[in-house]
């Protein structure tokens, strides 16, 4: 987590991305999440590219992953993942959706991410080191 913060969270802020820390009630750190800007195409491949609201990171302290006990909606993973969404809901310019690319094959937050209302979007990111194509989800904003 502090390699994070110092690179690319660090670099982040310089764009304008928001990182948050989550604290639980005994102040230990539980994780962290970010929300920033990005444009994509939208809401069709062929559309002209759209401000939309995007999740860079987020993540929970290993130790805190599936907790505490109880419903999934009281999970810490919820609670980060929800700060972001709230946010984004009064983010400038009232962007449509809020987007987020995972890996492939990372089910456990994939999981998570159907339960906030994220679907697929065909929009993909290749990461040119790794060589992964990262898929791409999008969650409307739109209230009522
Ligand atoms: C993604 C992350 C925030 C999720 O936090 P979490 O506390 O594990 O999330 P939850 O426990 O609420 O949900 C994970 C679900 O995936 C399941 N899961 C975990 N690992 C899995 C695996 N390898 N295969 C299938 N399912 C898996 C869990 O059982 C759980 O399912 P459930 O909701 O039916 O109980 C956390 O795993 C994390 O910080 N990962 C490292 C950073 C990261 O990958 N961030 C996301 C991309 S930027």
């Amino acid at each position: 987590m502090e390699g994070w913060l110092r690179g690319e969270a660090a670099a982040a802020l310089g764009r304008g991305t928001r990182v948050c820390l989550y604290f639980n009630g005994v102040a230990d750190v539980v994780g962290y999440g970010s929300l920033g800007q990005t444009r994509w195409r939208y809401p069709h491949a062929d559309s002209p590219k759209t401000a939309l609201v995007i999740v860079p990171a987020v993540a929970v302290r290993r130790v805190y992953w599936g907790k505490p006990d109880g419903p999934q909606g009281d999970r810490y993973s919820s609670q980060i993942m929800q700060h972001p969404i709230d946010e984004s809901f009064a983010w400038p310019g009232s962007p449509p959706e809020l987007g987020l690319f995972v890996h492939p094959d990372n089910l456990a937050a994939i999981k998570p991410y159907a339960r906030y209302g994220f679907r697929p979007y065909f929009h993909t990111y290749a990461d040119p080191a790794s060589g992964v194509i990262y898929p791409s989800y999008l969650r409307p904003l739109a209230r009522g």
